[in-house]
């Protein structure tokens, strides 16, 4: 292992965006295929890997919601989510907010317990074996209408104290945030924290609506806000953080190339961005290979990474005694490098 990458998987980190759909592995999609009796339309994993060559987000979510098709039981959640935590742990993540997309599986039968039950499973694993924290974030998909987010929301009324968050994602141009303002005002009196995929391949003009519609706590993405100086500067002066994902920019044509990647002018320009997989198991790599693909291309030093993972802990929705904490441990990891 090259000095880099020892460093990058021993700093700790929290990783902030992570669809845990987006962490299915071709070979545990096979595997799941053949415990449910359901047929995909792939012979290899080859073939699965060689399909995701993406020119937008939408050529994206179509293979990723037809991949989750695998998904029915209990125990195929909480497996998706073991092997989730197991690479997240070799990579030095001590805390997880993942998001999960209910839509996806209710539409087809699978109740709403089936799918939260297993992930809670996971989680419970995760804990015991790896100490790891976790919280749930519950995305709604926003090519749906706003009926289904509500009904959503209702049925996840029973588990919501084993959720943090809620979400939005899937195809983000045409679907505005503000599609969903009376959902989001629903969650937040529930309790719930808010976060929304935005300026991902939306303009700036969603992110606004995210901040000012919506109310949220955390903005998923928000590359696009880079081309408003007005919101940059807005969202750098609240310490908003932004959940950044490398390899899934590149996968997605967000950026054409690594090179071009704007993770470096974020930091600078004072935001408060965090590195993060999103879809670990479609665009080549899970949270440490996003450090590294983002350090070797944009020349980051080993401060900038752990001021990335500085503000992931910042940015995370633990209490603020824990994150001093974490903070602590990654200053003591500092110290002795
Ligand atoms: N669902 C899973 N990954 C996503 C992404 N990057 N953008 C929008 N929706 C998603
Ligand atoms: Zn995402």
């Amino acid at each position: 292992m090259s000095d880099l990458t020892t460093f990058i998987a021993g700093l700790p980190k929290a990783e902030l965006h992570l669809h845990i759909e987006g962490s299915l592995e071709p070979e545990l999609m096979f595997a799941l295929a053949r415990r449910n009796g359901i047929a995909i339309p792939f012979a290899t994993v080859e073939e699965v890997r060689d399909a995701y060559r993406f020119s937008r987000l939408q050529d994206f979510l179509d293979i990723y919601y037809q991949g989750a098709e695998v998904l029915v039981r209990r125990e195929d959640f909480r497996d998706l989510a073991i092997a989730y935590f197991d690479r997240a742990a070799a990579d030095g993540v001590v805390h997880a907010e993942i998001m999960f997309d209910p839509q996806t599986h209710t539409a087809r039968g699978v109740p709403f317990e089936t799918v939260v039950t297993g992930l809670l499973d996971g989680i419970a694993d995760a804990e015991a074996r790896h100490g790891m924290s976790v919280r749930l974030i519950l995305c709604f998909l926003r090519h749906l209408e706003e009926a289904d987010a509500f009904a959503t929301l209702e049925a996840a009324r029973p588990w919501l104290d084993h959720i943090a968050a809620v979400g939005l994602d899937s195809s983000e141009l045409g679907h505005p945030p503000e599609k969903f303002a009376r959902v989001f005002a629903a969650a937040r009196s529930a309790g719930l924290r808010l976060v929304a995929h935005a300026g991902e391949e939306g303009p700036p003009e969603y992110v606004l609506q995210a901040l000012d519609v919506l109310g949220i706590d955390r903005l998923d993405h928000g590359n696009r806000s880079l081309e408003d100086p007005l919101l940059t500067a807005r969202l750098a002066r609240s310490a908003m953080t932004l959940t950044v994902c490398p390899l899934s920019n590149l996968k997605l044509c967000v950026v054409d190339d690594m090179a071009d990647h704007p993770i470096d002018r974020m930091l600078r320009e004072g935001l408060r961005a965090t590195i993060n997989s999103d879809d670990p198991a479609y665009f080549g790599g899970y949270v440490a290979d996003n450090y590294r693909a983002a350090a070797e291309a944009r020349s980051l030093s080993r401060a900038d990474l752990a001021l990335l993972a500085r503000n992931s802990f910042l940015g995370s929705f633990l209490p603020d005694a824990v994150v001093a904490g974490h903070l602590a441990r990654l200053d003591a990891y500092m110290a002795a490098q």
